[in-house]
């Protein structure tokens, strides 16, 4: 079955409010992600060959800002590994019921759902954690912190994937990718206004940062390795690694 159509933005709003992952969003949330990230189903795949890959036995796998569960169920779908368990973490308790319902939809089994800021949580004895387009959404006086946090409880050899809209230092690149990506969107059938007030909701929530920064932070909190996988126009998907 279809998922339902996101058709949030498809009407002039007047105001337009601040973005929530509240449950009208929730209930489009397939499709809106679909239609404005490119290269997502791509992500999820991968994350779940790179989950099967890294997860080790007795560890956990972290799939930190979870929405619906699509990474969770990825790797889990592909974790060979024995005795490790898949937790999801999401702040939006609609998000969190619907992505219940779901894996339990999936018969996917191993797979914790936890609503709760993913600063607040404890990371111990990762193999795996990702954070699929989430860090954007985390304050950006708090990312050096939470990433320190993260990279402490990866055990040695453990894995980060880290998807995030990218912003770039040179205008000229900003200018290209962001039409780019507007153009991504209206071939997904998105109209003017639809891509206009939802980027309007989006100012000061989702704040994107470029390749570099993020590079420079996850080496300073001590991954030794950091490389970009994949990327269509302004998404990235990167893989910092910790010895
Ligand atoms: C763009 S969605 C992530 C998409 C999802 N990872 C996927 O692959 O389908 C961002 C998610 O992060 C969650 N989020 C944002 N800030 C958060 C926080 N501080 N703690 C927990 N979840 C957060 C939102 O509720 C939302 O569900």
């Amino acid at each position: 079955m279809p998922f339902p159509k996101d058709s949030l933005y498809a009407n002039p709003l007047g105001e337009v409010g601040a973005f929530k992952f509240d449950e009208a969003v929730v209930k489009v949330f397939p499709d809106m992600i679909q239609r404005s990230v490119p290269g997502y189903a791509a992500i999820i795949s991968a994350i779940g060959l790179l989950a099967g890959r890294f997860a080790r036995d007795d560890s956990v796998c972290f799939d930190l800002g979870c929405s619906l569960g699509a990474a969770s169920l990825a790797m889990r779908r592909q974790i060979v590994a024995n005795n490790c368990r898949v937790v999801a973490v999401d702040c939006s308790e609609a998000m969190v019921e619907q992505c219940r319902k779901n894996l339990a939809d999936s018969a996917v089994a191993g797979v914790d759902v936890v609503c709760a800021d993913i600063r607040d949580i404890p990371i111990e004895n990762a193999s795996v954690v990702v954070l699929n387009f989430t860090l954007q959404f985390i304050p950006l006086a708090d990312r050096e912190a939470f990433l320190a946090k993260l990279y402490r409880g990866l055990l040695p050899g453990g894995i980060l994937i880290l998807s995030e809209k990218l912003a770039f230092d040179d205008p000229r690149q900003q200018e290209l990718q962001t039409e780019m990506h507007h153009l991504f969107k209206k071939a997904q059938g998105y109209s003017e206004l639809e891509i206009s007030q939802k980027r309007s909701a989006l100012e000061n929530v989702l704040i994107p940062e470029a390749f570099a920064v993020h590079r420079q932070r996850l080496k300073s909190v001590g991954f030794s390795s950091v490389e970009v996988w994949f990327q269509y126009f302004n998404f990235a998907s990167m893989i910092a690694l910790k010895c």
